[in-house]
């Protein structure tokens, strides 16, 4: 594969780092630009501090690339990005969040409808419904003013270094074994795709100039199976019990994400298309995908080599009560 000089717009966070990070492993000519607010870029890529609130800067304007690789969710900054980099090869990374129903399971960018695009820019943190629609802006800048273009859909995204939390709480939990609260039914679908394995796809679609839109977006499978293999990943000789929704609700247990919440766990049937995204297309276009036990794996050790590695979701006191609760109905 011939040496791409890439733009990544982003670079010290998560994906955006990781995409770096693969990218000067394999070789290419790797630019990142931030406000370099978050943290450094990766040794060996060269840093452009920008703001894109502003203008961009003539250390940018001035130079040319072969693709540029984009995280936005604000339409002005794509929109200023697209108008100073016509010529490349963009992939513009999106988000399942873009698909009109959460409910329709096995969907493809083929066969599920977008949301009406939000053009303007919006406060997420005020605003954030709003995420959904600006990408789904975003991404028509993209394929209007870019030379050509790879329009990319993460689902939950999971390992080293996630800000979220989400899926680190289950090797955390799980990784000190005994009785663990699961969510639903053990057959609820989902799935979800290590940070690293994205970023390698986001690089090759780079390297390739691949077109069209389609979902970052790693093996369906019952919850029952990622949370066992998650479970293997660790060592753990956890056991689950399996609450069903209606009494989560009850207790005040929130699905998804946040301090009392049980990660993984989502309210069914109005996001079963949630996690269950086709990924077929995907995996044609040069999608693999590492298994689920390793991306555990390696997510425990970086939590436990990173204290202040986020983690979301329930205490242990928490997860316990709401157990206790569960048995005590049974007796
Ligand atoms: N997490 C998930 O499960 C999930 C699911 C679906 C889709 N996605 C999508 O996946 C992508 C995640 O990207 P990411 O992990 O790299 O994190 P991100 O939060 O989208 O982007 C962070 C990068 O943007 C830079 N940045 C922030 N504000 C900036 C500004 N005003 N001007 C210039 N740069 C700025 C940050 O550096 P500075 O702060 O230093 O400027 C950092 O390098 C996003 O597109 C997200 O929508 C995520």
């Amino acid at each position: 594969m011939p040496l791409v000089k890439i733009l990544v717009l982003g670079g010290s966070v998560f994906l955006s780092k990781a995409v770096a990070t693969d990218a000067l492993e394999r070789g290419h000519e790797v630019t990142c630009a931030t406000r370099g607010t978050s943290g450094p870029v990766p040794d060996g890529a060269t840093f452009v501090a920008w703001d894109r609130t502003q203008e961009v800067p003539g250390e940018l304007a001035g130079a040319s690339y072969d693709a540029v690789v984009d995280v936005a969710r604000i339409p002005s900054w794509v929109r200023k990005g697209v108008a100073a980099f016509p010529s490349a090869h963009w992939v513009f990374v999106s988000t399942v969040n873009a698909y009109a129903d959460d409910s329709v399971p096995d969907g493809t960018p083929g066969t599920l409808e977008l949301r009406e695009p939000r053009h303007e820019d919006a406060d997420l943190g005020t605003d954030p419904e709003a995420y959904g629609p600006m990408k789904v802006a975003c991404e028509q800048l993209v394929r209007q003013g870019a030379a050509s273009w790879t329009v990319i859909r993460p689902g939950l995204i999971v390992g080293p270094g996630d800000p979220t939390g989400r899926f680190t709480y289950w090797p955390v939990r799980l990784a000190d074994g005994g009785e663990a609260l699961a969510g639903g039914r053990p057959g609820d679908r989902m799935q979800v795709i290590d940070v690293r394995d994205l970023a390698a796809w986001i690089v090759t679609c780079a390297e390739q100039r691949t077109g069209g839109d389609l979902d970052g977006v790693g093996e369906v499978m019952p919850l029952s199976r990622m949370l066992a293999e998650t479970a293997a990943g660790v060592g753990s000789d956890a056991t689950f019990t399996w609450v069903p929704q209606e009494f989560l609700a009850e207790q005040g247990v929130e699905p998804w994400m946040g301090p009392e919440a049980l990660p993984l766990w989502l309210p069914r049937p109005e996001c079963d298309g949630l996690g269950t995204h086709d990924p077929a297309p995907s995996y044609a276009a040069g999608l693999v995908l590492r298994p689920v036990a390793d991306t555990a794996r390696d997510t425990l050790a970086w939590v436990r080599a990173t204290p202040d590695a986020p983690v979301s979701g329930m205490s242990r006191d928490r997860e316990a009560a709401v157990l206790a609760a569960w048995h005590s109905l049974r007796e």
